[in-house]
């Protein structure tokens, strides 16, 4: 098994398989993207899988693909099937903007993944182009249609809420997840990388959210939580929409945190929030044995914090963007 030092058993790897996007949402990225790695440093997918095989014999069972945008990866759902191939892994799951879903989210199931999280943060296409700097809205309602068609569900539609940016639209999102069969979930805004250096102030408390869906809809806590999953459910008791809350400011979840991370280049990290990384690429391309690669779970396991330090009087951020971690 692998533990942490705060007894937390890790069971839950989201990989990042690119730096690239196609959207540079204003609150993840800067306007003209970041320095991409250099090509050769991307793991190969059998470089992955093989870091997910020795995953899966230390109890890794749950796999979320994450980027950059994972989509714009060529030939994405190869390294779905051979992910889904190893022993033990149980669950593949995504985090797409859903542009390229129209054309991907059917071979992508039938690869094996389970269920996308698709990020819609406005249901106003100006706004959209405005928030991604990219005007792609209508692809990314068709790739919530196809990803819904394609069975990739329970499908799940993530907002990044912002004061004064889209905090106007909570219910409208709401009910437009419900009517796809979706649920909603809110995500804080998190004042890291870019996000930081633009206003602090855009941070609207999942608390004072709830508050305002509650003049609208009759929400009341799901009962049956999945306690290591961050969004805190509610299901309004009329029309049965469900909405989810991602509190990483308001409230600490890393008490129940059992994921760590892989980047594109190849690092092994241990949290989001946490500029530790244990190289993994060199095990992988020095003939490293599956002991050496074991080890190098171990060691970003031990190297874990016990929660982020966001809220501190001098909060502590990761130096590196959203984009080039996996949101
Ligand atoms: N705050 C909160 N969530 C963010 N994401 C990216 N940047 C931020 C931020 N500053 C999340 C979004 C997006 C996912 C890829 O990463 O939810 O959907
Ligand atoms: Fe791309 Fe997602 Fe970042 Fe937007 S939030 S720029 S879609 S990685």
């Amino acid at each position: 098994m692998l533990c942490d030092r705060h007894h937390r058993v890790i069971s839950y790897l989201r990989i990042s398989v690119t730096e690239r996007c196609n959207f540079r949402c204003v609150y993840c990225m800067p306007a003209a993207g970041i320095q991409l790695a250099p090509r050769a440093h991307l793991l190969t997918y059998e470089e992955i899988a093989r870091v997910v095989q020795v995953g899966a014999k230390l109890g890794l069972s749950k796999i979320r693909l994450t980027g950059g945008e994972p989509t714009v990866r060529r030939d994405l759902p190869d390294l779905v099937a051979m992910l889904a191939a190893i022993d033990g892994i149980n669950e593949i799951t995504m985090t797409t903007n859903g542009v390229l879903l129209a054309s991907l989210a059917q071979p992508l199931k039938a690869a094996g993944l389970r269920r996308v999280n698709i990020s819609l943060d406005t249901l106003q296409p100006e706004r959209a182009a405005a928030l991604a700097r990219r005007d792609y809205f209508d692809a990314v309602l068709r790739g919530i249609d196809a990803a819904r068609d394609a069975g990739l569900t329970p499908l799940k539609l993530n907002a990044v809420v912002m004061r004064g940016v889209n905090d106007d639209e909570l219910a409208d999102l709401v009910s437009f997840a419900h009517s796809k069969g979706a649920q909603m979930r809110f995500i804080e805004y998190m004042p890291m990388g870019v996000a930081r250096l633009n206003e602090q102030n855009k941070l609207m408390t999942a608390r004072e959210m709830l508050e305002r869906l509650k003049t609208h809809f009759d929400l009341t806590p799901e009962q049956d939580g999945d306690l290591a999953d961050p969004a805190r459910g509610w299901v309004c008791q009329r029309t049965g929409a469900r909405v989810g809350f991602i509190t990483s400011i308001s409230e600490h979840f890393c008490d129940t945190c059992n994921r760590m991370r892989l980047t594109a280049e190849g690092g092994l990290r241990p949290c989001l929030h946490q500029d530790a990384e244990v190289d993994v690429r060199s095990i992988l391309r020095s003939n490293g044995s599956d002991v050496a690669i074991e080890q190098a779970y171990r060691d970003a396991a031990n190297l874990k914090w016990a929660g982020h330090h966001m809220n501190d009087v001098i909060p502590l951020y990761s130096a590196k963007e959203m984009v080039a971690i996996g949101g």
